[in-house]
């Protein structure tokens, strides 16, 4: 089994503002957000390979990084599209048509905006993947949720029954290029994640849910930052 880690950073930022996309923003140790991301799967005994999906307008600053930083899994960089499984998918595609083999290659796809992905996190879903063909990382929830139907709450759910998405979100390649097969031929696809789009399209598959943890957080907003 092979276990490639894709790192998305195609995306804008808009939430966080600032002059440049989050992932090019530097943290407080003066590496910058993808940087830390990439340094995390590279720290990881368990991850072979990694490669980086970004806006096509940055390709050339992450080439840049790959010359400064000592990266040795890090095997590509592709152009990521308009919207998040965009990106994902390009990846998915990029490694098929390279051919890694569908059963021996695990994919994790994980958010460029969660520097602080832990090694722990790392080795378990690497060795859930093991047993698993989908596995994702989840945390509970704490506050209190409500059901709302146009502008009314409508019910208070137990919150036992709910967890938060983390990423990375990792598959069996040829399982989650099945799913996104069938995601691009439905007119209607919308996804804020790949587990949604395996969970839509390939309901049969088991997926496992790893423990994450409150500082694999999401860096989202400007305020997201400063904490
Ligand atoms: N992402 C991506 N390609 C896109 C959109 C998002 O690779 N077209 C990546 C982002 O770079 C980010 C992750 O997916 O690391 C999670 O998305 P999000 O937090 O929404 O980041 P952005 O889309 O960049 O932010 P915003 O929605 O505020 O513009
Ligand atoms: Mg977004």
């Amino acid at each position: 089994m092979r276990n490639v880690a894709v790192i998305l950073a195609a995306g804008k930022g808009e939430r966080a503002g600032g002059d440049c996309p989050k992932q090019f923003r530097v943290l407080a140790d003066g590496r910058t957000v993808l940087e830390r991301c990439v340094d995390a799967f590279e720290a990881s005994e368990e991850v072979n390979e990694i490669v980086v999906v970004t806006h096509p307008a940055y390709v050339s600053a992450v080439q840049a990084m790959l010359l400064k930083c000592s990266w040795a899994k890090v095997s590509a960089v592709i152009e990521g599209g308009a919207e998040r499984w965009e990106s994902s998918w390009n990846a998915v595609r990029y490694l098929v048509a390279a051919g890694y083999a569908a059963d021996e290659t695990n994919i994790l796809l994980h958010d460029s905006a969660r520097p602080f992905v832990s090694e722990r996190i790392l080795g378990d879903v690497c060795r859930a993947l093991k047993e698993d063909e989908a596995v994702t990382v989840a945390v509970p929830v704490t506050d209190t949720l409500y059901i709302v139907r146009e502008g009314r709450l409508t019910d208070v759910p137990p919150r036992s029954d709910f967890l938060r998405a983390q990423t990375p979100q990792a598959f069996r390649l040829g399982v989650i290029a099945d799913a996104y097969r069938q995601f691009m031929a439905d007119s209607a696809h919308q996804a804020t994640d790949d587990i949604g789009v395996l969970r839509r399209y390939c309901p049969e598959v088991g997926i496992r849910i790893v423990a994450g943890d409150e500082a694999n957080r999401k860096l989202t907003y400007a305020a997201d930052f400063a904490q």
